[in-house]
C-alpha cells in the first residue's frame, strides 16, 4: 500500500500517481503556461514527467510528504497535482504546500480546494508547525492562491537550485489554523479512500 493517502473534498479526490496519469500528466507539465511558471526546459520531456510523478510517490515512501494527483471527482480527469513537499535542499524553508494545475481548468479553485486539504493535511497528520511556499515574484497566480489560503510573506531568498531571481518565502503558522473537525469541506481519510 502507498504511503501516499487518498483524500476526498467536495469536488476533488487527492491520490497517488499512478501508471496511467503519464499522458495526461506530461500534457499537463508540458503546456507553454506551466512550463513558463516552473521554469522548465525546452525539452521537458514524457520521460521527465514519468520521473517527476516518480518523485512525488518516492518522497511519499521515504518522508511522508509529497504531492498528490488531483482528480476531478466527476470525471475522473487528472487536474494537476498539489501537495507537500519536503526536498533535499538546505536551503529550503520547511515543509512546503506546491499546487501545479492544468491550464485549461485554472479559474475554478481548484488548486486553492487541493491545497487546503494539503495545508490541513500537514498541521494535522504531518503535525508541522509552520507550512511555507516558495514562489516566484513574478507568479501572481500562485501568490494568490498562497494569500488566499493565509500565507504571509516572510522574505525573498536566492535559493541554490534557482539562482537567476530571488523567491519569495510564504508562511502559514499551525497557531493560525482550525484543525479538523471544524472545517467540514474536507473529509479525514478513510480506508476506503472516499
Ligand atoms: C498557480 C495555479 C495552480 C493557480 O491556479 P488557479 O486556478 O488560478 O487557482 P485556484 O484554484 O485558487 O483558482 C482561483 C480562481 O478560481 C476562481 N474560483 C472559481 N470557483 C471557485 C471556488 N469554488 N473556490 C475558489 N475559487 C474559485 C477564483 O475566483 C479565482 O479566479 P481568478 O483567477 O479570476 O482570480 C496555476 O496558475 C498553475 O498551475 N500555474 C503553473 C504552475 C505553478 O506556477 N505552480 C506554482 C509554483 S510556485
Amino acid at each position: 500500500m502507498s504511503a501516499c493517502p487518498t483524500l476526498t473534498t467536495e469536488r476533488l479526490i487527492l491520490r497517488p500517481f499512478e501508471e496511467s496519469d503519464l499522458d495526461a500528466y506530461t500534457a499537463i507539465v508540458t503546456s507553454p503556461e506551466v512550463r513558463a511558471a516552473l521554469h522548465l526546459p525546452d525539452g521537458f520531456s514524457r520521460a521527465d514527467a514519468w520521473i517527476d510523478m516518480a518523485k512525488w510517490l518516492g518522497q511519499w515512501e521515504l518522508r511522508g510528504t509529497g504531492q498528490w494527483a488531483v482528480v476531478d471527482k466527476s470525471g475522473g480527469t487528472l487536474l494537476g497535482r498539489a501537495g507537500l513537499n519536503l526536498p533535499e535542499r538546505p536551503d529550503w524553508p520547511g515543509i512546503e504546500v506546491g499546487w501545479t494545475m492544468d491550464p485549461k481548468q485554472w479559474g475554478h479553485g481548484y488548486a486553492n480546494e487541493a491545497a487546503t486539504c494539503a495545508v490541513e493535511y500537514g498541521f494535522d497528520v504531518v503535525g508541522a508547525d509552520g507550512l511555507f511556499s516558495v514562489i516566484l515574484p513574478e507568479n501572481t497566480r500562485s501568490i494568490a492562491v498562497a494569500m488566499r489560503l493565509g500565507f504571509t510573506f516572510v522574505e525573498e531568498r536566492v535559493m541554490a537550485h534557482f539562482s537567476e531571481m530571488p523567491h519569495g518565502i510564504w508562511r502559514r503558522g499551525r497557531d493560525e489554523w482550525q484543525p479538523w473537525p471544524e472545517r467540514p469541506a474536507v473529509r479525514k481519510p478513510s480506508p476506503s479512500g472516499r
